[in-house]
C-alpha cells in the first residue's frame, strides 16, 4: 500500500500523536486496555504521516468496536472468513469488496464526504459501483450505446455537463454504462455482446452529449458471495433501482463519478447500496409523437439532465472489474 501526502490539519494532528507516542517505553502489557497504545505506538515509527493518520484511526475504531459489542472470538473467526471469502469472490469480472463497501454505505459516505464542497452541499456525485470498464468504445455524439439486440423501450438522452457558475464545458470525456431493460450489465449476460450499453462520448461546443440507448431496469447486486448472505441474514432486498452511470472526465476538473435514477423505478426509497440521493433523480419522460430517430417501436422515452463538474484533480479512478 502506498499512501502519499497528508493535508495540513491531519499533518499537524498526525505530528502530534507520533511526538506524543515517540516518548513512550514500550511496555509488555498487562491488561486489555493496553493494547490499543501499544499497537499505535508500533505503527507511529515509520515515515508516512498519512498512512499513520489512517492505520492508528483505523485500529483505536477497531478495538473499541470490539469492547463495544464485547466481540467473541467466534464472531471474530466468522468477521475474519467474511473477509477471506471476500477475496475469493473477487475476480476479473466481478468486485465482491466493492459491493461490500457498497451494501454497507460505506462507499455513498465517502462520496458524499469528499465532493459537494467536502460534503457542505449537495452534490451530483455517486459511487462508482462495481461494474464501470475502462477503454468503452468511442462513440459519436448522438449514436446508440445499443451494440446487440437488446429489447425494452428506447430511450433518448440530451444531457449536459457545466461548470458551476453554469458555464458550458466542452470536449469533456464522459463514459455511460448501464444494465440492460432486464437489468444486467453485458459483462453478467450472456445474450449481450461486449461492451453493450456502454460508450465514451465528448461533449461538443455547448457542454451537450446526446446518445440513444434502452430504458435501463431496476436490477438485483449479485447474491451468490458472502454479501448475499448478510443481506438475507438481515432481511435486505438486493435491489438496485433503474439508473444510468456516468463518469465525467476534463482537465482542471475533479473527475464526476455519478449515476442518475430512473424517476419512476421501484426500489428508489430502499436502494440496497444507499446510492440515491435528491439530486439523482432523473427526469426519464415517455415520449410524444414522432420519435426523434427510425426504428423505434413502441413506447420510448426521453432524458435530460445536467452534470455539474468542479475544479478540481482529474484523475481516474482504478476500473473494479477488467
Ligand atoms: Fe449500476
Amino acid at each position: 500500500m502506498i499512501i502519499d501526502g497528508c493535508n495540513r490539519l491531519h499533518k499537524t494532528q498526525c505530528n502530534r500523536l507520533r511526538e506524543q507516542f515517540a516518548q513512550r517505553k514500550d511496555v509488555i502489557i498487562e491488561r486489555q486496555e493496553q493494547v490499543t497504545d501499544a499497537v499505535i505506538d508500533a505503527m507511529s515509527r515509520g515515515e508516512n504521516s498519512r498512512l499513520f493518520a489512517i492505520m492508528s484511526a483505523f485500529v483505536r475504531h477497531m478495538h473499541e468496536f470490539a469492547r463495544e459489542v464485547r466481540l467473541t472470538e467466534r464472531e471474530w473467526e466468522l468477521g475474519v472468513e467474511f473477509l477471506n471469502r471476500i477475496g475469493k469472490a473477487t475476480h476479473d469480472a466481478h468486485n465482491e469488496g466493492v459491493l461490500f463497501s457498497d451494501a454497507i454505505g460505506f462507499s455513498t459516505l465517502l462520496c458524499l464526504l469528499n465532493n459537494g464542497n467536502s460534503g457542505a452541499t449537495e452534490t451530483a456525485a455517486a459511487l462508482l459501483g462495481p461494474f464501470w470498464r475502462m477503454n468503452s468504445p468511442l462513440t459519436e455524439n448522438g449514436a446508440s450505446i445499443v451494440r446487440s439486440a437488446t429489447p425494452g423501450p428506447d430511450l433518448f438522452a440530451r444531457c449536459r455537463v457545466v461548470d458551476p457558475r453554469g458555464i458550458a464545458l466542452a470536449s469533456v470525456e464522459v463514459d455511460v454504462w448501464q444494465a440492460s431493460p432486464v437489468g444486467l450489465y453485458e459483462n453478467q449476460d450472456a445474450n449481450q455482446c461486449n461492451m453493450n450499453l456502454r460508450g465514451k462520448f465528448m461533449t461538443d461546443g455547448e457542454g451537450y452529449f446526446v446518445f440513444r440507448s434502452v430504458v435501463p431496469g431496476p436490477y438485483p447486486v449479485p447474491v451468490d458471495g458472502p454479501v448475499g448472505d448478510l443481506l438475507r441474514a438481515q432481511n435486505r432486498h438486493p435491489f438496485r433501482p433503474a439508473h444510468i452511470h456516468f463518469l465525467a472526465f476534463k482537465s482542471g476538473f475533479k473527475t464526476l463519478v455519478t449515476q442518475v435514477f430512473v424517476d419512476s423505478s421501484p426500489h428508489l426509497e430502499s436502494d440496497v447500496v444507499f446510492g440515491v440521493t435528491r439530486a439523482l433523480l432523473g427526469s426519464y419522460k415517455p415520449g410524444e409523437g414522432k420519435p426523434p430517430a427510425d426504428a423505434v417501436e413502441g413506447q420510448w422515452f426521453t432524458f435530460e439532465y445536467t452534470f455539474v463538474m468542479e475544479p478540481g484533480e482529474a484523475e481516474l479512478p482504478k476500473p473494479p472489474i477488467e
